[in-house]
């Protein structure tokens, strides 16, 4: 498992070396080097510097190429030399491109390197509400999450993994109440059927417990005063109203387990920590507040003030930790939670991948926690993403303006992609699928096709739910990377004796060098995608290798090559790209199919 530098990072190096060499004042100044159309790479930073230190920037360019230490043995840098206003255009050895993709390939982990220091990182992710439909929010935070959870533990981090899940509050004395009225109200045939179904019908009976409650709370004063006296006794642990409390939440959890399931995604139940887990701790925290006087009371509520934060007439804004009524709010909890994690479960980071409309609260909520010296300054930091929108442009609605289901949607996904993948095999001479193998691929299709639209936008924008544009085997999707993984699986079923090899002496086509070059970024990528929270700096990655891979593909015959070396080397090429398309993929939560 030995981390293999790329060649950018060689080539930084030596640059910054002779820099130093060349001019001992710039020892520590960065050479700015970057991939170029001109050379592999281009080194920029002589200008800035040579302005601060008021030279020539050619001068100083050309100082630095002859104070390059020149190693006959194992040269990376082929050639070199001083362009435009001080540039300097380098290019690296085809041999030492090869032999760097040989050593990466060598690696399980294609050279990424585990993080020097890791700490323990909390993620706050996929928080769905009890007894409510989870919908394209709720997708967000789950995918973009998952990702995260992938990227970090990949570097060697420790994560753990916190299930926030709304399964508290008033609302469920209605719905507890209604079921000591009516205590059949849930009662079913036992569900055999898979985690879809089962989640699906257990949904359908919340759906129709929280109807029947809601007209009878809306209908019925002496019910309405039933239940919300009925909210105290849950807080209290009532063992009657515990019971039925849990009773909700298992049927909700079965529920979300369906959608998971359906969404390609591995949640544990031990990490579903709901708000409910923080209920004890809910007075401790009001306590410490106000002794502190980090939280004040006005008008009975317990209120933290914050300098910057006014309502639109001028007057502050305050985050109410407890209501008049000494009822408890989400801050509360939110605060409770944070003790809990760096107090016990000892992190050092906390990140939370929630919906940016709710930053207002998680900047007063981190902000009163370091008053209270809960928080660390910067361990806690929101991950926060934007609205998914309709083609209208408007918040996805359905046409009668209600929320949509987020399994209607990935329903709808799934079948899209089963149309591509009949029509695919139909033209690539696969002949019939059973329908089996075509729900089978369309599943791995369509899911990949949401996830990637979702990550590959930049977390903090909104995005239009465009299902025609995701599942298209055009442009920047999923099925355009899975289709690429395809071809090059094809490729090696059609090999026969031929095997990856590659060889360094031999010299590369200009398609071969900008896909092996990119190849050789891999691990770069992947560090600052993870040590950045940015998933999607591995979907712009990979979109770039597919298409790079395809002009490759285009240019250079590889099974038909003029040389069995050749078609070796073009094989190597072909099954690194396979190996980076299926790691990177997979990291993003995205199958690739051996078929499409
Ligand atoms: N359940 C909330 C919602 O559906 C999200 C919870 C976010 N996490 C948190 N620690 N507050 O909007």
């Amino acid at each position: 498992m030995a981390t293999v530098p790329s060649l950018a990072a060689t080539v930084h190096q030596r640059v910054s070396d002779a820099l130093s060499a060349a001019l001992p004042e710039a020892a520590s100044a960065d050479p700015l080097l970057r991939r170029s159309d001109r050379a592999d790479f281009q080194a920029n930073g002589m200008l800035a510097l040579a302005k601060k230190l008021k030279g020539n920037p050619r001068e100083l360019a050309a100082k630095v190429t002859e104070a390059l230490p020149v190693d006959e043995e194992n040269a990376v840098i082929a050639h070199i030399e001083v362009s435009g206003p001080g540039f300097l255009n380098i290019t690296v050895a085809d041999a030492a491109i090869m032999a760097n993709l040989r050593a990466r390939r060598q690696d399980e982990r294609l050279g990424v390197p585990y993080k020097d220091n890791p700490g323990t990182t909390v993620i706050d992710y996929s928080q769905p509400n009890v007894a409510k439909e989870m919908h394209v929010g709720h997708l967000r935070s789950t995918v973009i999450g998952d990702a995260v959870v992938h990227l970090l533990e990949h570097r060697g981090e420790k994560v753990i993994r916190r299930h926030h899940i709304g399964d508290w509050g008033t609302n469920f004395g209605m719905l507890i109440q209604y079921l000591i009225e009516h205590p059949h109200e849930l009662d079913h045939e036992s569900d055999t059927a898979g985690a879809k179904d089962a989640g699906e019908a257990a949904m359908a009976r919340l759906n129709r417990l929280y109807k029947s409650s809601r007209a009878l709370f809306d209908s019925d004063e002496d019910f309405k005063s039933r239940a919300r006296d009925r909210v105290p006794a849950l807080q209290s642990g009532d063992p009657e109203t515990l019971a039925l409390w849990h009773k909700i939440v298992d049927e909700s959890k079965t529920y979300f387990q369906g959608v998971y399931d359906e969404l390609d995604v591995e949640i544990r139940d031990p990490d579903i920590v709901g708000e409910s887990a923080y209920n004890d701790d809910l007075q401790q925290v009001v306590k410490d507040l106000e002794e502190s006087g980090v939280a004040v009371r006005s008008e009975g509520a317990l209120c933290v003030f914050f300098e910057d934060v006014k309502g639109p007439d001028g007057t502050p804004t305050p985050l109410i930790v407890q209501k008049s009524n000494g009822g408890f709010g989400y801050a509360a909890t939110d605060l409770a939670a944070i003790r809990n994690r760096i107090g016990e479960l000892k992190a050092d980071t906390l990140l939370y991948v929630v919906d940016a409309r709710q930053s207002l609260h998680f900047r007063m909520v981190f902000e009163t926690a370091r008053r209270a010296g809960w928080l660390p300054e910067g361990a806690a930091r929101q991950l926060p993403f934007g609205t998914v929108l309709g083609k209208d442009g408007k918040p996805f609605k359905t046409r009668e303006g209600e929320t949509v289901r987020l399994v209607d949607l990935l329903d709808e996904a799934v079948e899209r992609a089963a149309s591509v993948v009949r029509e695919k095999a139909a033209s690539g001479g696969e002949g019939e699928l059973t329908e089996e193998e075509v729900q089978r691929r369309a599943q791995q299709v369509g899911i990949g096709a949401v996830k990637y639209a979702d990550l590959s936008n930049s977390m903090t924008r909104d995005y239009v739910f465009d299902l025609d544009r995701m599942v298209s085997l055009q442009g920047d999707t999923s099925v355009y990377l899975q289709y690429a993984y395809a071809r090059v699986r094809s490729i090696f079923r059609k090999a026969g004796e031929l095997r990856p090899v590659a060889h360094p002496e031999l010299e590369l086509a200009p398609a071969e060098r900008a896909l092996a070059l990119h190849l050789d970024a891999f691990a770069d990528t992947l560090v600052t995608a993870a040590d950045e929270y940015e998933p999607h700096k591995v979907t712009a990655y990979l979109y770039e290798l597919a298409t790079l891979y395809s002009r490759f593909f285009e240019n250079c015959p590889v099974l038909k090559a003029d040389t069995k070396e050749q078609s070796e080397n073009r094989l190597f090429l072909c099954d690194l790209t396979a190996e980076v398309l299926h790691q990177g993929l997979a990291l993003l939560g995205i199958r690739t199919p051996e078929r499409l």
